[in-house]
């Protein structure tokens, strides 16, 4: 009888709950302005994402970890669909990328460096819904994804010459139109 009692209490428990969290969703309170500090939403969310990218992540070890070729193809890749978020070093992010939240890590981070090769090739195919990062598996085979996996490795010792490489081909472009709006 006491279990019974029990089970019913923790079942109406549950059933509360629940019905407070659609409440809080109905009533629109929480606000989703990317803009402030981190709450303690914010946290928990990120915290089921690690959660989540650790328990879907494959074992594989990255078979393009050691050829220098991958570096240089994973370099374009780089520049073309991460570098204006993720920036590198000697160059920033793009401006667009300063008002995302969660902002996207610089990935020369202790956390990228300590992630496994099956967790960034996870990341970069799969994406991380509701934050800015794309899924790149729709665009890109599972080759130029291991690739961009081996220079996102190589992040943390970029040669001058690779710098160089990294940077917008268009440099005066870019001046000149900072001039004319004024910004
Ligand atoms: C439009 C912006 C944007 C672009 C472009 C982008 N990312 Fe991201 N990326 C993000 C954001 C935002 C996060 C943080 C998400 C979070 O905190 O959950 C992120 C997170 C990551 C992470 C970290 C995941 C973790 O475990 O913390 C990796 C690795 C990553 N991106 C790699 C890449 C690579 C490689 C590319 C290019 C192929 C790329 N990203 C392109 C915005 C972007």
């Amino acid at each position: 009888m006491k279990a019974k009692v029990f089970i019913a209490g923790m079942g109406t428990s549950l059933f509360l709950a629940g019905l407070a969290g659609l409440v809080v969703a109905w009533s629109g309170i929480v606000s989703v302005s990317a803009i402030g500090e981190s709450g303690t939403l914010d946290r928990l969310l990120g915290y089921a994402s690690s959660q989540s990218i650790h328990r879907h992540a494959g074992t594989q070890t990255n078979p393009f970890a050691t050829d220098p070729e991958a570096v240089r193809t994973g370099l374009h890749h780089y520049k073309e669909n991460c570098i204006a978020c993720h920036a590198a070093s000697g160059i920033d992010k793009a401006e667009f990328a300063q008002g995302l939240n969660p902002p996207p890590p610089k990935l020369t981070a202790p956390s990228i460096r300590d992630a496994t090769d099956g967790e960034l090739f996870w990341v970069i195919a799969n994406g991380i819904r509701s934050t800015g990062m794309p899924a790149f598996a729709p665009t890109h085979s599972e080759e130029e994804i291991w690739k961009i996996v081996t220079f996102v490795r190589h992040l943390r010792e970029l040669s001058a010459d690779e710098i160089e490489q990294l940077k917008p081909a268009n440099e005066g472009d870019e001046s000149h139109h900072h001039d004319q709006s004024g910004h």
